[in-house]
């Protein structure tokens, strides 16, 4: 539920106040961290008070402001959607504590991250985390008919999936995925556009939330 409503009040935030994670919340994202590294053989890095990466005519360019802490996840290639998916579920458990946060492929300085990924992984995105200067706005998202397919009458699980999966972040709000539903069994696809395929599993993830796991399968 909390997970659920995380969805609906997430935007992305690119300026933030001057205002520190506190202690407690820092310690909880460092848990679920953990957790996900051993389940996804995913390297995830939270970074605090780190003012670099988000300085300079990139960031700028990016309209970020004030940005000091963000998450840094490595992966090897081909593991884009297991970065979709368990990254979004990092921002979510964030909003739900009160962060606002953006996934950021490209508006930051990479050699500032003080990072370095395991052998054969390299650096694939990061989030910025914070106190937002506001809580974002609404995408403008594509109608549901021009994302997915579906058997009549649509199941309502379905249709509970696809407006969670409309709501999550896709890179420049392309949502170049595509679903389909028979029966149980739901196929999610990637179609050509930059970060699509960690886009998929953000779209995912989100998907299945509103659906709820135990009423489809997927192909
Ligand atoms: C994989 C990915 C990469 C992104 N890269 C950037 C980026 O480099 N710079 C930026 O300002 N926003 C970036 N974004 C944020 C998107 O522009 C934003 O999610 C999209 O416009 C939808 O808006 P919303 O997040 O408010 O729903 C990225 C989002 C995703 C999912």
């Amino acid at each position: 539920m909390e997970l659920l409503n995380a969805m609906q009040q997430r935007h992305s935030v690119r300026a933030y106040r001057d205002i520190p994670i506190p202690e407690e919340v820092i310690c909880r994202l460092k848990q679920e961290i953990e957790r996900i590294e051993k389940e996804s053989g995913l390297q995830i890095a939270l970074c605090t008070n780190e003012p670099e990466a988000f300085s300079g005519a990139l960031a700028h360019y990016g309209r970020f402001r004030n940005c000091k802490n963000y998450l840094a996840i490595a992966a090897e290639d081909g593991k884009e959607e297991t970065v979709g998916w368990y990254g979004e579920e990092l921002v979510l458990l964030a909003q739900s504590m009160g962060l606002n946060s953006c996934w950021v492929a490209l508006t930051f300085r990479k050699g500032k991250v003080p990072f370095t990924p395991a052998p054969g992984k390299k650096l694939a995105i990061v989030i910025s985390l914070g106190y937002g200067q506001t809580q974002g706005v609404p995408h403008k998202s594509k109608p549901i008919e021009k994302l997915c397919r579906w058997e009549e009458p649509i199941p309502d699980w379905f249709r509970k999936g696809m407006e969670a999966a409309l709501l999550a972040p896709t890179a420049i709000n392309q949502q170049r995925f595509f679903f389909t539903q028979k029966g149980r069994r739901v196929s999610a696809k990637e179609l050509t556009g930059p970060c699509s395929k960690m886009d998929l599993g953000i779209v995912k993830y989100h998907f299945a939330l509103g659906a709820g796991q135990e009423n489809f399968d997927w192909e």
